[in-house]
């Protein structure tokens, strides 16, 4: 192509798997376009959406009724809608929105140069799902990024049956364990320093692979890389959470003492009706065998309210084991009946009413918990990755521990990027106030 590029603003909804899907898309696109943080200059908008939930989809919907008015002002505008709401609603949500010029589902990244120059033309749609999916192109490196997320694997076989994710992700499919590594080794020779791998559930990672590979085995692998001072990954199902990954935690240095491992209810009524295929002993015992090899270990978990049939007794089952496993931090959510999902169609649906109560009660819950772990932080030490200024006060810093809490602190913008060493003096509840004490030599 010959002049100026084009401009290609992204809003981006839903997990952190979006968030890779969306560097993904301005990467496929790079030869015509350039990314934009301003839309109303935009020469094609993207929104790349979640379906997890009913909350979610409407975001969408409601971003795209504010749309209407842009589009009109430039009707050369190309608006087009990717991810999960798009691979679940298709061709009806062009219907239902005249304004649009494209849709394309989730394995509809690749083919985007092709698709964005075909809406330019007439009104497409794209939610072709195939078995397999191309390797992305090299990456490029931000200057002075130190995090990245690093997707190892898509979609997922595991139905559970409250979730939308297998119906629009379609089915498991990993990449190569090399392809995954030049990945990361590119990124640390570009600076990096924090890695977090990327799956729907990596603990299922490498089984279709020609040469069947452990995730355990690909962390590893990962771990001794030079350079990678911090590395953590994304979601764990407790279903296959193996020995070899629990004792991984306690022999690599560069893996985080942290891990997100969703339980989603306390009740093995309810565990079962979900299709999580464990019970609410064999996840407790996890907790156990993690503790044993990292003491420090800290953990965080996702929780449904008001799945259909719980009762008051499966609630208080769910209370009893956030105490027992003394979260760091929870995500809850009320159960939302989703398309295609079984629990949409379960008898015994629980009223709105009673899964606002339940929330409710869960989240102080948690935030009792939340708020012990950070005072048991006080007067500590800890090595922090300064990530950019504080959001709220911008003369102070922001940054995370390897436990992953949130640590604002008063230094010099030249610490962004580095690893320094933080004494925590106070304890909030949604982050910790600290003294920067010295920062740590460049390993
Ligand atoms: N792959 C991850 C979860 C991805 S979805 C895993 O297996 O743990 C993120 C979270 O959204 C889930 O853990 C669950 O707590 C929540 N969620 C999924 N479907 C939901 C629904 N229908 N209603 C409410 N919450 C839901
Ligand atoms: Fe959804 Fe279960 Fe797959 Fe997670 S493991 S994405 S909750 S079906
Ligand atoms: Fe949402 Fe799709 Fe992620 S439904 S949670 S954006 S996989």
């Amino acid at each position: 192509m010959t002049g100026p590029k084009k401009k290609l603003y992204i809003k981006t909804f839903g997990c952190q798997m979006n968030v890779a899907d969306s560097e993904q898309m301005a990467l496929a696109l790079a030869e015509d376009y350039v990314l934009t943080d301003r839309p109303e200059e935009a020469d094609l908008f993207l929104i790349n959406t979640c379906a997890i939930r009913r909350k979610s989809e409407e975001k969408v919907r409601s971003l795209l009724g504010r749309l209407k008015g842009l589009k009109k002002r430039r009707p050369e505008l190309i608006l087009g809608v990717g991810g999960c709401v798009a691979q679940q609603e298709g061709e009806r949500l062009l219907k239902a929105v005249p304004h649009l010029d494209l849709v394309f589902g989730t394995h509809g990244i690749y083919r985007l140069p092709e698709l964005v120059r075909r809406a330019g033309k007439e009104r497409t749609v794209d939610i072709e799902l195939s078995p397999s999916f191309p390797e992305p192109p090299p990456r490029q490196w931000q200057q002075g990024q130190v995090q990245a997320l690093v997707t190892i694997m898509q979609g997922c076989n595991n139905f559970c049956t409250f979730c939308v994710v297998p119906y629009v992700r379609g089915r498991e499919y990993s990449r190569e364990p090399e392809d995954i590594e030049e990945e990361v080794r590119s990124f640390l020779a570009a600076g990096g320093r924090e890695v977090t791998l990327l799956g729907q559930n990596v603990n299922s990672y490498g089984r279709g692979l020609a040469k069947p590979v452990t995730f355990a085995e690909l962390v590893r692998r990962l771990a001794r890389l030079p350079g990678l001072e911090r590395l953590r990954f994304a979601t764990s199902h407790p279903k296959d959470l193996s020995q070899e990954l629990i004792a991984a935690f306690g022999e690599l240095p560069a893996l985080c003492e942290h891990l997100h491992l969703p339980v989603q209810s306390g009740s093995n009524r309810i565990l079962a009706a979900m299709n999580r295929r464990y019970t609410r002993e064999r996840y407790l015992k996890l907790v156990a065998r993690l503790r044993q090899v990292r003491p420090d270990l800290s953990l965080s978990t996702d929780l449904i309210v008001g799945f259909p049939g719980e009762t008051e007794q499966d609630f208080e089952d769910t209370l009893e084991l956030m105490r027992e496993a003394a979260f760091d931090q929870s995500f809850s959510f009320k159960y939302s009946p989703r398309p295609q999902t079984r629990a949409a169609s379960f008898p015994d649906q629980v009223p709105e009413a009673v899964k606002a109560e339940r929330l409710h009660r869960v989240q102080a819950l948690q935030a009792e918990l939340t708020l012990a772990a950070h005072r048991r932080l006080v007067g500590q030490v800890k090595e922090v990755l300064v990530e950019g200024r504080s959001k709220r006060s911008p003369e102070q810093l922001c940054g995370r521990l390897r436990t992953n809490q949130v640590v604002n602190f008063a230094g010099p913008p030249t610490l962004v990027g580095r690893l320094v060493m933080v004494e925590i003096m106070e304890a909030h509840p949604h982050s910790l106030k600290g003294r920067w004490v010295e920062e740590l030599p460049v390993r």
